[in-house]
């Protein structure tokens, strides 16, 4: 899973080693992120999709500034979960309109802000509705709202499933067609829809169902509209691998049935902006996190290699945001790239908890005090999804090359 150069025998990102970008940071630990993976992401999301399906990125994945503002001049528009992501996402220079803010429990300053930006609301709620509605009025400002429909089918074989069943995102598809009956009572601009079903999906079949179904509710809700709406999110799921013997999502069976969709919906769904948002797909294979070897030792029969980073800088590598049962991101020693001597190892961080493991029992090059343990793959939910500040050891740095 290896999508950086090597150079003898040190892995380099943007052209540097881990100690290069180390020194050019004055940091021991951090997350690096490539540039030309990214772009290269969105290439190839661009060459499979139809070209009506406008890309949005989702700034949760990876907020860092540099990043967002890369992906600004790749992508249509931004899907944002909070004020700051906001924020941020405007002053890239995006346009409101194409920026829509999505997640349960907005509370009425973010809700403000949305108005007074022209922000696309992702409404999650009959009560956040009335909350908007009164918040407009209030400021004398028409809110641009798009319904979070909450359908009645999921998607299979997601790694995160966010609809289908009772969920706090969205409202239910059968609400939805009671609320579109009487509309009118709302002072808001309705300008569409967000179907979003799921997450981390390496399932073509799954997707293409989830789509067929999603694009079948897109048609029905248009209908019922009371007026023709101007934009559709058809959500978005599609995954990287993480660990071995997981196969890479089959990109061009979803654009090719995409397109399908596209043309037979292209009536009903005519002059309606489609759009797909992706978080991870876009900058997940783009990142390393690096820390180093602070000690080496047995303990009945086990090598530990201790390190200076760990759970509280990458939450997601050490197996507690979301997994079941824990398994290893791919990981390798950074300066002995392709070293023929291994031992099994068991790497951790620097926490006094069992939870805070880098990799458990991997066959690695045999490594060192001051060695550098990379973990690939770590571009999206990595340092804002992981609980920096405990323990109190340094926050870690980032840098896009
Ligand atoms: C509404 C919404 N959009 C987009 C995403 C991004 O998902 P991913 O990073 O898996 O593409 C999420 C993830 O939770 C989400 O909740």
């Amino acid at each position: 899973m290896n999508q950086f150069a090597v150079q003898g025998q040190q892995l380099l990102l943007g052209g540097m080693s881990m100690t290069q970008i180390s020194q050019a940071l004055g940091k021991e630990v951090f997350y690096a992120y490539d540039r030309d993976v990214i772009t290269a992401q969105v290439h190839k999301f661009r060459q499979f999709m139809p070209s009506r399906i406008h890309l949005h990125y989702a700034v949760k994945a990876n907020p860092y500034w540099p990043v967002v503002n890369h992906l600004r001049a790749l992508v249509d528009g931004f899907d944002v979960a909070s004020q700051k992501e906001m924020l941020l996402a405007i002053q890239t220079g995006m346009p409101a309109k194409d920026i829509s803010f999505a997640g349960p429990g907005k509370g009425d300053a973010e809700l403000r802000s949305a108005i007074e930006l022209g922000v696309t609301l992702h409404v999650e709620s009959v009560g956040e509705l009335n909350r908007i509605h009164a918040l407009g009025l209030a400021a004398g400002k028409t809110p641009q709202v798009a319904l979070r429909v909450n359908p009645s089918f999921e998607l299979k074989s997601s790694g995160m499933k966010m609809a289908g069943g009772a969920k706090p995102f969205g409202i239910d598809e059968e609400q939805v067609f009671d609320l579109l009956a009487d509309f009118s009572a709302y002072a808001v601009k309705l300008r569409g829809f967000h179907i979003f079903c799921g997450s981390q999906n390496l399932k073509a079949e799954s997707l293409i169902e989830a789509h067929q179904l999603t694009f079948a509710l897109a048609a029905k809700l248009t209908a019922a509209c009371p007026y023709k709406p101007e934009v559709i999110n058809l959500g978005g799921g599609l995954g990287i691998p993480y660990f071995a013997g997981e196969k890479r999502l089959d990109i061009a069976a979803v654009g090719a049935s995409l397109t399908a969709l596209t043309e037979q919906y292209k009536q009903q769904l005519d002059g309606i902006e489609l759009v797909i948002e992706l978080g991870r797909f876009l900058v997940a294979e783009a990142g390393l996190y690096a820390c180093k070897v602070l000690d080496k030792k047995q303990s009945r029969g086990t090598t530990y290699l201790v390190c200076n980073g760990g759970l509280h800088h990458h939450l997601s590598n050490s197996g507690n945001f979301g997994q079941v049962i824990r398994k290893n991101y791919p990981v390798a020693i950074a300066n002995r790239m392709g070293q023929q001597d291994t031992e099994q190892v068991t790497v951790v961080g620097p926490l006094c908890t069992p939870l805070d493991i880098l990799a458990d029992r991997m066959e690695l090059p045999k490594a060192e005090v001051g060695d550098w343990v990379v973990v690939y793959q770590s571009g999206a939910y990595g340092a804002t999804a992981s609980p920096q500040d405990f323990l109190g050891h340094p926050a870690v740095a980032e840098i896009l090359l």
